[in-house]
Order: structure tokens, then sequence, then C-alpha cells
């Protein structure tokens, strides 16, 4: 599909955000012109999803939620709450101490979580928060004010990771994917990065360039550590066969961000377990040459597409986790991979059918029916997110990994 045909598919923009719009996307345009032409992917999100005033997630935009542009697990029901809430349980049985939730959206799956653990009598001495969007603060701010004092009490804002490690649990539900990545091209004989550039017109555009010394390194690792044998269906682009097993036109991301930010969440974390939950997969399958368009994927107002130059600073743009990167960033920060499995195969370990039982009326069991649908079916939520557990000292097996362990395909 052309940029025409997609935003001919996509509702019509507001006066407020195409004057926003406008806003934004002369900040880019000076972006690019202050680095000769030629902005790097990563960069350019770091622009449109995070400069202050202006960023997707720093400008008030609706963003999260039925009124906005996606809804995210927690958004969709209180059910993932409740089965994340029954693992954080289980951890703070032996642990004691605190959650640290990052990025908590509109605070939905902060408040089912404390809701529950009250119910067990497991409350947590605090329940941080770290969000790098100051709307986002101020929503989850009016949403945890609703809870009961008990609850609320617990609730702490932080401006950054705590400088001294917490014992308990991190969580993170779609955090990972929201971090800034680069996009990059297998030509016949080169890797290129892609970029953004300001046409003729004024429009911007795809631009793309040979690949740094850094990025050339990293891409030169994940083709070393898919080792053979590729799959079946790949072909080696004739005359370079250091870029193997990837033909030609191949594209695809990576995410520079995710060790340091791992390596960061492993700084922050005494005792107890880190679970990051996002859509993903392992890096054989992330980097299957079948996959030729990569995974980049933007959001506005519940309608998905692949072009990322539109309505810059006012839709979501994020790509899929590649979970082998994160669990390689664990064992460097000398954290252990304690699980890693599907979505629906977590809510399953971790209760969600029992939840569904103790519905009380008809109506209220054919809600929640719909809702467990979108959370575990492989078609919606079910295994295009997975669940991963990284811990540190701590040697119980986790109860929302006892259905299914994926990682042995990491
Ligand atoms: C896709 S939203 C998910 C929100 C929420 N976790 C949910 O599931 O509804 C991404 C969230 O991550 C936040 N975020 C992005 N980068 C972050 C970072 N480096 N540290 C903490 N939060 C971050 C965004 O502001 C936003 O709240």
């Amino acid at each position: 599909m052309t940029s025409a045909e997609v935003v001919s598919n996509l509702p019509p923009l507001q006066p407020d955000e195409a004057k926003h719009g406008a806003l934004v996307l002369q900040a880019v345009r000076d972006a690019i012109a202050t680095h000769q032409g030629w902005l790097a992917f990563d960069d350019y999100l770091r622009l449109v999803l995070y400069a202050p005033g202006l960023g997707y997630y720093s400008a008030g935009s609706a963003k999260i939620g039925s009124g906005g542009d996606f809804v995210t697990a927690p958004e969709l029901s209180g059910l993932f709450g409740r089965c994340v809430a029954r693992q954080c349980a289980q951890v703070l049985q032996h642990t004691g101490g605190d959650v640290l939730e990052l990025g908590a959206g509109t605070g939905a799956l902060a408040a089912s979580v404390l809701t529950t653990l009250h119910e067990l009598g497991l409350l947590p001495d605090h329940y941080y928060i770290l969000e790098v969007s100051a709307d986002l603060r101020q929503r989850q701010q009016q949403r945890l004010a609703l809870l009961p004092a008990a609850q609320r009490t617990r609730v702490q804002w932080l401006d950054a990771l705590p400088a001294a490690p917490i014992h308990g649990v991190i969580l993170a539900n779609e955090v990972a994917d929201a971090l800034p990545f680069k996009r990059f091209l297998i030509a016949s004989d080169a890797v290129l990065e892609r970029g953004v550039s300001v046409s003729a017109q004024g429009v911007l555009v795809d631009a793309d360039r040979p690949a740094d010394a850094p990025l050339r390194a990293q891409v030169a690792q994940i083709t070393e550590s898919l080792a053979p044998p590729w799959p079946s269906s790949s072909a080696a682009p004739s005359g370079s066969p250091a870029l193997w097993p990837w033909p030609s036109g191949y594209q695809s991301e990576l995410c520079p961000m995710l060790q340091p930010w791992i390596a960061a969440l492993g700084a922050a974390l005494g005792r107890g377990a880190a679970l990051l939950i996002d859509y993903g997969l392992s890096r054989r399958e992330y980097y299957h040459p079948q996959r030729s368009s990569g995974t980049l994927r933007c959001h506005f107002r519940q309608h998905a597409h692949e072009r990322p130059l539109l309505y810059p600073g006012l839709q979501d743009i994020s790509a899929w986790v590649d979970f082998t990167r994160a669990a390689e960033a664990a064992l460097h920060a000398t954290l252990q991979v304690a699980g890693y499995c599907t979505q629906a195969a977590f809510l399953l370990a971790t209760g969600i059918e029992a939840d569904l039982a103790a519905s009380n009326t008809t109506l209220q069991r054919a809600r929640l029916a719909s809702e467990a649908r979108q959370l575990l079916l492989p078609e919606a939520m079910g295994e295009t997110f997975k669940v991963m557990a990284l811990t540190r000292g701590f040697d119980t097996a986790l109860r929302g990994f006892a259905y299914q362990d994926l990682r042995s395909s990491l």
C-alpha cells in the first residue's frame, strides 16, 4: 500500500492534531537539517515519541485505551492484571519488598495488581512507577487516586530507577517494544541503515545509507548467532556470503537500547523477579528470512499500519522484541532467565480459568469470556505476546511458567 492509500484508510486528523503534527514535522525537518540531511531512525523515534512537549508519549494525546490509538492487555481486561498479581504474590511471599512498574500507561495494570494483592493479603511495601511520559503519569495519578487508601498510599512515582536495588518484582508490559530501535536492510553486497530525510517537496522520506561500523557489528552478531543449519527457505545472495541467510532486499529492526535498559533493570533488582511482557519472538523466528519486511507497526486510532513517517508525533511506532537479545542482556547483567512462554500459557498457569469460573452472573461470565479470548487466542494476543522472567537470588520455580517452557527456543 502506498502512503496515500494508507492515509485514505485512516480517520481524518482533527484541527488541533493537524496543528500539533505540523509542529512535530517542522522539528523533524530541523533535526534532519542539523544532521546534514539524514536522521537515523532511532533518533527520529526519540524525537517523534519522546521529545518533551512534542513527542507522541510527551504531548497529551489519548494514546492508550478504546478512545486512543491502541489497546493493551491491562486495558482490555482486569483478568490480565489479576494473573500478573498472582505471579507477583508468589515472589513477594519469598522476598517481601516492593513492586516497580515501568511505563505504567493509564495505571490499569497497577490498579488490578494492587487490588488483587490486597485480596491475597500480600500488598508490597511500595508500588513504584517509573513513567517517562508526564501526561501518562497524570492519568495514572487520577486513576490510582480512586483506590482504597491501603492500596493508594503504597504508590510512589519515581523520576529514575531506584539508586538502591529493590527486593520484589519489576513489571514492564509493552515497554521494551516502545524503546527507540534501528532499521536495517540487506543490499546485494552491504548492510544499509534506513533513516529519514526530506524530499525536495518537504515530505519525509526513507533514506538508506551504508551502515556504520557499530550497526554492521550488531548485524554480524545476529547472523553469527543464527548458526547453521539455516531454515531451508533461506537463500544466500550471490556474492555476499557474509550476509547469509537473508536475501537481498530483506529489512528488519534491532534495538541497541535493549541491552542497557535490561542492564539498568538488573542493577535495580536485588532479590526477586522482573517480568517482561511484549510482542516478540526468539531471534531465529524474528530474523527468519521469510519475515522480510520486519516487525515495525504503527497505531493510529485503532488502525495498524507500517508507515512510520506519516503523522509524526501523532501515532505510536513500535517494533517487536528479540527475546534472545533480551535473554543475552539479562545474562550479561547477572540475571537468570527463569522463564519464557506465550502470554496464553502464562495466563492459564496463573489462574485465568478460575477467575472466569468465579464470575457471578451470566452477563459477567459472557463479558469476561470475550475478554479472555482476546488475551488467549493465538491470532489475538495469546501467542504474539511472550512473557519472560528474569530473576536474581530466587530459585523457586515461577508458577506462570509451569505450563510451557520455551527457553530452549531462544
Ligand atoms: C505501549 S505503552 C504501554 C503502557 C502500559 N504498560 C500498558 O500495558 O498499558 C508504553 C509505555 O512505556 C513508557 N515508556 C517508554 N519508554 C520508557 C522507559 N525507558 N522507561 C519507562 N517507561 C517508558 C511509555 O511512556 C508508556 O507508558
